[in-house]
């Protein structure tokens, strides 16, 4: 009844054993508790878990790969996982709300600060940046990682959206310049592995009505994924810009617009019709029925989710096992995980104390 799901796919030259994927998720835990959600997801059965926010720079709050205790976190997370026969993929992001303040500290860039922040950064810097992409994923994959998803947010996001970007060099203006970072970042990754697979995540602007502020526009994605195909990218993970609300990135049942099950699939579409490659859909995916369907018509190749893993590790295990109808489904309240995220007090779930 489920067999798209339970499929196979060759995802960017690795085989994942079924077509569902835990999005990426800052969860806010100390090592051990986050180890222990990361197994209960692996054991439950999906295929790949991406583990959100892995800083491309070394100055950042997150563990960085280029310290040995961060390198030591990373491998621990990536042989957990391994453990579970699940595999494991490190998203790369680079920040533009902290930059080194030049005493060894971090400074933050305010919203109101961004535009001009990114119309100031010298060309080098850009480009100095780019390569720490290569650096940061010969460490992720050194590490254990199987593969990496390269953040078309932040940083890159801000600098393809014409909101932020108001540069008049070659990084600014056109869709060819805009894109110019987020593919020296993807070549950056691909002149050093020629074999890795390079997710990227894309980010989507909406008009009409407007939601999402950096990233690209639907009409722009003709022009951005032949850029992104030709720099390496092996797949694509599609969902809404940030630099809006944070309920319309991860949004909540009652959302007025973005308040339904694959809220975002429709941005999908635009990039399915624009490339051969791997397609993963996120947002507001639940139900088992209608991934499958969505999935059987190819209108993703791969299903993200994280509040629903975060509320049911065994989603997929009861799926595949004829127990569909045991899944606890999320109800996208965006209490326990998203309250837990913002007061800092780490990711949850109201099911937690529940028996599975
Ligand atoms: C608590 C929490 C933390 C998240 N952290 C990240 C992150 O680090 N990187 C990222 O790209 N997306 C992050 N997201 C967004 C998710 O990957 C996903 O796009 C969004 O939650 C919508 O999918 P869902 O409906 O399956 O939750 C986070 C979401 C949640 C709920």
């Amino acid at each position: 009844m489920y067999n798209t799901i339970m499929s196979p796919i060759n995802y960017g030259g690795i085989l994942l054993k079924n077509r569902i994927i835990f999005a990426p998720t800052t969860m806010g835990l100390s090592e051990e508790e986050l180890i222990q959600k990361l197994r209960a997801i692996g054991s439950g059965g999906c295929a790949m878990i991406i583990i959100g926010d892995v800083p491309v720079s070394s100055w950042s709050k997150e563990p960085s790969l280029y310290e040995p205790d961060g390198f030591a976190y990373y491998a621990r997370l990536a042989e957990e996982v391994h453990e579970t026969q699940c595999r494991i993929c490190a998203q790369l992001y680079l920040s533009d709300s902290t930059a080194p303040d030049g005493r060894g500290g971090l400074r933050p860039i305010g919203k109101n600060e961004l535009k001009d922040y990114i119309f100031r950064l010298p060309a080098d810097e850009l480009r100095k940046y780019a390569a720490m992409f290569g650096e940061a994923a010969l460490l992720a994959q050194r590490a254990g990682f199987d593969m990496v998803q390269v953040l078309g947010d932040r940083m890159l996001g801000s600098l393809c959206s014409a909101i932020f970007n108001g540069r008049r060099d070659d990084y600014g203006g056109n869709v060819e310049n805009r894109a110019r970072f987020a593919a020296q970042c993807v070549r950056a990754i691909r002149s050093r592995f020629p074999g890795l697979p390079i997710d990227y995540k894309l980010t989507v602007r909406q008009e009409n009505p407007h939601y999402g502020n950096a990233g690209v526009l639907l009409d722009e994605i003709p022009d951005f994924v032949p850029i992104l195909e030709r720099a390496g990218v092996t797949s694509f993970h599609v969902t809404l810009a940030n630099h809006c609300g944070l309920d319309d990135v991860i949004p909540a049942a009652r959302h007025p617009y973005f308040g339904a099950e694959g809220c975002f699939l429709k941005f999908c579409d635009v990039v399915r019709s624009c490339t051969e490659l791997p397609v993963c859909g996120v947002g507001g995916l639940t139900d088992p029925d209608f991934i499958e369907e969505q999935l059987a018509s190819s209108r993703m190749d791969c299903a993200a989710m994280s509040r629903q893993l975060i509320a049911d590790p065994d989603w997929v295990s009861k799926v595949c096992g004829g127990r569909a109808e045991r899944i606890r489904r999320c109800t996208r309240c965006n209490g326990r995980c998203v309250q837990g995220m913002m007061n800092q007090s780490g990711v949850h779930c109201r099911y937690d104390e529940l028996p599975r």
